[in-house]
């Protein structure tokens, strides 16, 4: 792998200790860094190198999934440099090259970048905008970026962002991250469809009766009030997270696999989903929040209660909806989404339901229907729930589940597969323009009406799943969430 420096804005964030060092970390023990690489954390404190080094030493005895090895350690911190940043200071930006080159000088290596944007969205354009004058973006070698969500805040804003951001980075050198896209279950989407021919042939609309997608959290709005209150389970997690997962579950798979391939059709998913006016929203969309209720065995303060939230917040902490591809492979077969916070459980899952059997064989039975159940997250694994007879219990049919499920403790974080395919320059698990902003335009009218409050909001019961007219939603059309 090419040599490169790692400049990373936002350097004492939380982002960075709880996901990026323990992803280098990791990389680093299981020796899939670059051989020679520089880290340059920036940010606006005024830490010495090894302040920003006993913070990193912190964060990975904390988070890494891997136990500390003492000597790796001592090698990985040996890397980082720390560099104090105004970020709105075009002038600082001179000192600023000035010193990542001197550290690609003295460890001899090329003028690869990865710029990373680990800080507040306000600050991605003006950083862009100075990277680019100071000339550190100017490179013999690549210069890659890597970006966090918010990707704007609404469709104008995220297509201003890309044209900023298009100035200086083609398509081609932009890492969108959307954390879902790294959790290996859904990377392991693909495989899992493709190299059995027992699920290929039913993964579409002649054997699927719905597709559930399901990402519940235990947590309330935490410490992110600010940015919550604006944003609401919409943004923050169904314009990405649950749209990506549509794709995922939805895209067909091509011949060849690759980074342009699988973006084209995952494009094509966008393209086939059918958009809501602003009629279609509160028929096809519920919209919850959050009250008072027991989670964990112990009282939940509603969200109004919340520190920081208005006190006539009408912010949405939960959204269901149906969605509608309307391609060859799935016309006709519904695709319901949910997530919200302060819920029963915490599950990120996928299940498909598969329709009935032809026929009226066992009309005097209530038969459960086969299920692929997915578990993305915190379980991973598959079960197929299909029927069987029980000579123990009068010979009735009973539904038993086929289970594999993965040891938890090996696998990679989520940051560790994305910084390590932003190393090595491939694109196929980061979000391209052409999805987010078809993303952003599917989810605009659903800004809209709330933008104008012209649909209902729910309250649902902290340590429940959610409003009942989530399940009215998926009622109507004769089924219920899995
Ligand atoms: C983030 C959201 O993108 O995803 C958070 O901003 C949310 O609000 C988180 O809690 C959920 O991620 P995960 O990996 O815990 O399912």
């Amino acid at each position: 792998m090419d040599s490169m420096s790692f400049i990373l804005f936002g350097s004492t964030g939380d982002l960075a200790k709880r996901k990026i060092y323990p992803a280098l970390y990791n990389l680093f023990i299981d020796k899939s860094m670059p051989a020679s690489f520089s880290v340059v954390g920036l940010g606006r404190r005024n830490w010495s190198h090894e302040e920003l080094q006993r913070n990193v030493e912190d964060a990975v005895r904390t988070f890494s999934r891997n136990p500390v090895d003492e000597e790796v350690m001592e090698k990985f911190l040996q890397t980082f440099r720390y560099h104090p940043l105004d970020v709105t200071k075009p002038e600082a930006y001179e000192d600023l090259y000035q010193y990542v080159q001197k550290r690609e000088e003295e460890l001899n290596i090329k003028d690869n970048r990865m710029f990373y944007l680990s800080v507040s969205p306000k600050l991605f354009d003006v950083i862009i905008t100075n990277v680019k004058n100071s000339g550190l973006s100017d490179t013999q070698g690549w210069k890659r970026l890597i970006i966090e969500k918010p990707f704007g805040h609404d469709l104008e804003s995220s297509r201003e962002l890309n044209r900023k951001i298009s100035t200086v980075f083609d398509e081609k050198e932009i890492y969108r991250i959307d954390h879902y896209l790294g959790k290996p279950m859904v990377q392991n989407l693909e495989a899992l469809e493709h190299s059995n021919p027992v699920l290929q042939a039913l993964w579409n609309k002649k054997y699927i009766a719905n597709m559930q997608i399901t990402a519940s959290e235990i947590v309330g709005v935490e410490e992110r009030a600010g940015y919550y209150d604006k944003v609401g389970a919409i943004r923050d997690m169904v314009q990405n997270h649950m749209l990506q997962l549509i794709m995922m579950t939805a895209m067909r798979l091509p011949n060849e696999i690759n980074a342009e391939n699988i973006r084209n059709e995952k494009k094509k998913v966008m393209e086939a989903l059918r958009p809501l006016s602003k009629e279609d929203v509160a028929k096809n969309v519920v919209r919850g929040q959050y009250g008072p209720g027991i989670v964990n065995d112990e009282h939940a303060q509603g969200y109004l209660d919340e520190e920081g939230i208005e006190d006539d917040s009408k912010n949405d902490t939960y959204i269901a909806a149906r969605l509608w591809i309307d391609n060859d492979f799935w016309k006709g077969v519904p695709f319901y989404i949910r997530t919200g916070k302060r819920m029963k459980e915490k599950s990120t899952r996928i299940v498909m339901e598969f329709k009935s059997p032809y026929g009226r064989r066992y009309e005097d039975q209530d038969l459960e229907p086969n299920l692929l159940i997915i578990e993305i997250s915190p379980n991973k694994g598959v079960t197929l729930q299909l029927n069987s007879k029980n000579s123990l219990n009068n010979g009735k049919l009973e539904p038993v589940h086929i289970n594999f499920s993965k040891d938890q403790r090996d696998l990679p974080e989520a940051y560790e597969l994305l910084l390590l395919d932003a190393m090595r320059g491939d694109q196929t698990y980061f979000a391209h323009w052409d999805e987010v902003e078809m993303s952003w335009e599917w989810v605009q009218p659903i800004l809209d009406v709330y933008e104008q409050d012209e649909a209902p909001l729910y309250l649902y019961e902290a340590g429940s799943m959610g409003p009942k007219a989530a399940d009215r939603l998926i009622h109507e059309d004769g089924f219920q969430w899995w």
